[in-house]
């Protein structure tokens, strides 16, 4: 065959199962996809938005609706961090609906901006004109059908899903004629009758147009994307990939408790003005790129459940399978994430299930396989749990869970304390030695252990107790009032929580004395955040209490620093390469004590670069974007005279 040829089957091929796709219809696989798309970049095809499919009844977008470009591995991600240079990045789950364009407009000054169109993405440029449906949508509450304020004129995207549970309960009226819930959405989205989207959802994207607070203002409930993770660039572009990829696996792992389908994470540049610098390419906004979960799956055959004892009592079941190869990694056990996952998947032990392991990272199963002849032995729930100090307790089961009443596993605890807190260099294999020597029982109690407590444990000698007990010292310098407040490990209350209350209390006897009014203005304390905090407020009581009156210890907050006024005052400044006589650390302290903010890497709101000897790529960044340059000369002058 001629190139030539193939290109024209391979258009072919692309186009129409592009259709299909926008029609809300997949007839194939994600990757199958993309190396029919890779295979035209070799023959010299560039892709284009919508591989040239225009829908009938198209409706034109007013802006192009765009596509982000789409990565599988840790490498392409390293690459983005590297070309975008973000100060911060947000993850977030990729919604696996149909992309939607609403525009709102006012008849006339001073009217309220209604809803006029609803129009899918189609093909980018064009796409279907699907009013009827969002109407019913905006009267179940899934949107406001009249905006507050007075804007004249607002278009806002976002994705339109059928959630898992919607689906599962109108799959009866639907004749089973939808594979999925994707699909499902699809058909529906596109009817002109019937009352059926009215149980279609809502999300609205955040690409940099509107602030989040906006979205509320102008009247809807849906927020930006939810389930963010913000990863703050580190010191090189590695080990901020490396974070990414982390809480890429953060969003791998939650998405199972979702009602709605992702197929992937989004990686977004935070911040308006740093997206709009890096601006559009013809296809892709430039500040943000998909990264999608792959999926090789492997049957094997489920040979047991394991419990594992989370640090809030919740049992979480673990499936051990025969070894199977996914993805480079031999994988012999997954999570099977809560109870219900469990029956809602019918497995049983015996049975042939199907693994992947999803962005490469961790496995976990998708079901049983299509080859199991008969049923294998049921999974029953746990009824009882043996505690460590040889007790018996109890289990419950609510709709998802089970959990152990009356017990928590104090190694669990202890250990996700100390790691809250910042000590390194305890291991939990010690701690589980400790325990159960008992010798601790809480976190606090780590803070009595002697060297003699660990000498004679288990394979431990004088040299490594030392280190353990230097550790705890040593950590402890850096444990904050907001990161023991976050050991507490209350849900939804962590470190940034727990910041956020250290620089307005203070100290954790003001923070266990707070009333509801003094913690409701603050950032991020919202309804539930509030009753959360509110319930949790005994236990901050009891920690500070047994700090002090048992360990003779009151946590502080961060010291404040002083600063210096200066010519850095203000200023957003890079340090790079090593100084004669500063340490790096030091370097930057000076800065910060100077009144500056030491940033990572260099970006358009740069104002310094101090560049050492031996300064790399950060130099030559700032060099060619016209940022000040400052030596390592003149830069030590300016500390030593402060
Ligand atoms: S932001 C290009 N955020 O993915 C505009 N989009 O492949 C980016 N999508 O058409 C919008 N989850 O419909 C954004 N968290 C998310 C998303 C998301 C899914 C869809 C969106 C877009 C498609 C691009």
């Amino acid at each position: 065959m001629t190139d030539q040829n193939r290109v024209e089957e391979l258009t072919a091929i692309r186009d129409s199962a592009s259709a299909a796709y926008y029609e809300g219809e997949s007839v194939m696989s994600d990757e199958d996809f993309d190396a029919i798309l890779a295979e035209l970049r070799d023959l010299g095809v560039e892709e284009t938005t919508g591989h040239g499919y225009i829908p009938e009844g198209k409706v034109a977008h007013e802006r192009r609706m765009l596509s982000l470009a789409k990565v599988r591995t840790e490498a392409e991600v390293l690459r983005f961090v590297e070309r975008v240079q973000a100060d911060q990045y947000s993850i977030e789950y990729k919604y696996d609906g149909l992309a939607i364009s609403l525009v709102y407009e006012a008849a006339e000054t001073g009217t309220a901006a209604t809803l006029v169109r609803a129009v899918t993405r189609g093909n980018g440029d064009h796409g279907e004109d699907v009013t009827y449906a969002v109407r019913l949508m905006a009267e179940s509450g899934a949107l406001p059908l009249v905006l507050n304020g007075s804007p004249r004129r607002v278009e806002l995207r976002g994705e339109i899903m059928l959630s898992h549970s919607s689906f599962t309960a109108l799959n009866s009226v639907l004749d089973g004629k939808y594979s999925n819930a994707r699909n499902a959405a699809a058909g529906i989205l596109r009817r002109q009758s019937g009352t059926q989207a009215r149980h279609l959802s809502l999300v609205i994207h955040d690409e940099g147009t509107m602030f989040s607070s906006r979205l509320t203002e102008l009247g809807f409930t849906t927020s930006h994307d939810h389930m963010h993770v913000t990863v703050a660039n580190s010191f090189d572009d590695k080990s901020t990939a490396a974070w990414i990829m982390a809480a890429i696996s953060k969003v791998d792992l939650g998405r199972h408790d979702l009602d709605f389908d992702t197929d992937g994470a989004v990686i977004k540049v935070v911040g308006r003005d740093n997206r709009n610098a890096l601006g559009d390419s013809s296809s892709a906004p430039q500040w943000a790129i998909a990264y999608k979960f792959a999926s090789e799956i492997k049957p094997t055959i489920l040979r047991e459940v394991q419990w594992q004892l989370g640090r809030t009592g919740k049992l979480t079941p673990v499936a051990i399978f025969d070894t199977v190869s996914l993805a480079g990694a031999n994988v012999s056990q997954a999570t099977l994430h809560n109870f219900k996952f469990i029956e809602d998947m019918q497995l049983a032990i015996g049975d042939i299930i199907d693994v992947t392991r999803s962005g490469e990272v961790i496995p976990y199963i998708k079901g049983r396989s299509a080859a199991n002849a008969e049923l294998g032995t049921p999974i029953a729930p746990l009824t009882e749990w043996a505690g460590r100090d040889g007790q018996t307790y109890s289990v419950v089961r609510d709709d998802i869970n089970l959990r152990v009443v009356g017990y928590l596993d104090p190694v669990t605890v202890i250990v996700y304390g100390i790691q809250t807190l910042g000590i390194l260099g305890v291991s939990t294999s010690l701690v589980t030695k400790l325990v159960d020597a008992g010798k601790v029982a809480t976190l606090p109690d780590m803070l009595a252990v002697t060297e003699s407590d660990i000498v004679g444990l288990d394979r431990q000698g004088q040299k490594s107790a030392a280190a353990a007990v230097k550790a705890i010292r040593d950590g402890l310098g850096g444990a904050t009032v907001g990161k023991w407040f976050a050991t507490i490990g209350l849900h939804g209350l962590g470190r940034t929580t727990g910041r956020i209350l250290e620089a307005r209390f203070g100290s954790l006897d003001a923070i266990a004395n707070a009333t509801e009014a003094e913690v409701e203005g603050l950032e991020g304390f919202g309804t539930i955040t509030t009753r959360d905090f509110l319930v949790a407020r005994p236990r901050i009581k009891a920690l500070a209490d047994e700090l002090r009156e048992r360990h003779n210890y009151v946590p502080g907050a961060a010291a404040a620093v002083d600063t210096v006024e200066s010519q850095f005052t203000g200023l957003q400044v890079v340090v790079t390469g090593t100084f004669p006589t500063l340490s790096r650390k030091d370097a930057e302290a000076a800065v910060v004590r100077l009144g500056g903010t030491v940033r990572g890497s260099v970006s358009k709101s740069t104002d310094i670069v101090v560049a050492g000897e031996s300064a790399g790529s950060k130099l030559v960044k700032a060099e060619a974007a016209g940022i000040r340059v400052m030596g390592a000369a003149e830069f030590e002058a300016i500390v030593a005279a402060s």
